[in-house]
């Protein structure tokens, strides 16, 4: 085998709870982490020596400040340093979104460049380079859903697969996550996510409850900061979303449809008013 395609699905946080400051600097989160139907294509051929990343994005950097360079750079020097390789990231998940998309891409090249080169590496060597590429990585290479603690690495797959029909909405301009979390203040929060309620909601598939239970206290730094976030989540419902909340430290903000028609026709509303506007659904291993 000289080339491997993976699939990169985006996720959403279906609630985002920060549980305290940790010395390193990093939050404890509690999250309900969701792959969606949006992703990337990761191509990886095998090359003589060095990585090489090409891209039909202008978005991305495709030198070592790319997440993917960073995991082929990390597998590859620490398990067969004398190979290389050739990526290419077919891009459809939007940057600096809080899709995830960079965090995808990397857990992607981390399973490829292992299958690729038959390393035969198990999930807690797989897992362990992830957490050092970024927090977000260790869920990508899950491809399920989880309940996410700890910086985003301790995770426990939900074990029911409900399928939503989700609506993502984003506004044209990027948040840093690194902002968002320093401008965190706990005082500001008033309503925090119940992660337990959610769980039972998830496992028993009951969508009003689940579409209730969306929370995420990031919105308290970026709705202030970018009041088009809430405009929004409440157009989103008024066109017939069970509920909207802004994914990760934004900006995207997604909004779960009862009613495949009704979401239709809200896309449509948001294709006239934003560029990046996604018909999704919940992502199954194999989609
Ligand atoms: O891990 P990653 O590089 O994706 O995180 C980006 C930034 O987000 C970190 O530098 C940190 O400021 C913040 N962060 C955090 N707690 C987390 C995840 C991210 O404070 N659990």
């Amino acid at each position: 085998m000289s080339s491997i395609e993976i699939a990169a699905p985006a996720k959403i946080n279906l609630t985002l709870d920060v549980k305290g400051k940790r010395p390193d600097g990093y939050h404890d989160l509690e999250s309900v982490m969701h792959p969606v139907t949006l992703k990337d294509k990761v191509i990886i051929n095998t090359a003589p020596w060095g990585i090489s990343i090409q891209s039909n994005s202008l978005d991305i950097p495709l030198n070592e400040d790319n997440l993917a360079y960073k995991a082929a750079n990390l597998i590859l020097s620490r398990f067969i340093a004398d190979r290389g390789v050739q990526i290419y990231l077919d891009k459809h998940i939007p940057v600096g979104a809080g899709l995830a998309g960079g965090s995808t891409d990397a857990a992607a090249v981390l399973r490829g460049i292992n299958e690729l080169y038959q390393l035969e590496l198990g999930e807690s060597d797989l897992m362990e380079m992830a957490l050092e590429i970024g927090s977000d990585v260790p869920f990508c290479l899950t491809g399920k859903t989880c309940l996410a603690r700890g910086r985003g690495e301790k995770l426990v797959p939900l074990s029911a697969e409900p399928n939503l029909n989700i609506l993502l909405v984003k506004p044209p301009f990027q948040i840093s996550t690194r902002e968002v979390y320093h401008n965190f203040n706990f005082d500001k929060v008033d309503c925090w996510p119940d992660n337990t309620a959610f769980i039972e909601a998830w496992n028993g598939c009951d969508i009003i409850s689940i579409a209730k239970g969306l929370t995420n206290v990031l919105e308290t730094v970026c709705l202030p900061w970018f009041p088009e976030i809430k405009e929004i989540k409440m157009a989103l419902i008024e066109m017939g979303a069970l509920n909207a909340l802004m994914s990760g430290s934004g900006p995207t903000v997604f909004g779960i449809f009862e009613d495949k028609q009704q979401e239709r026709l809200a896309a449509e509303y948001f294709r006239t008013r934003y560029q990046e506007v996604y018909m999704v659904s919940s992502y199954m291993r194999g989609d």
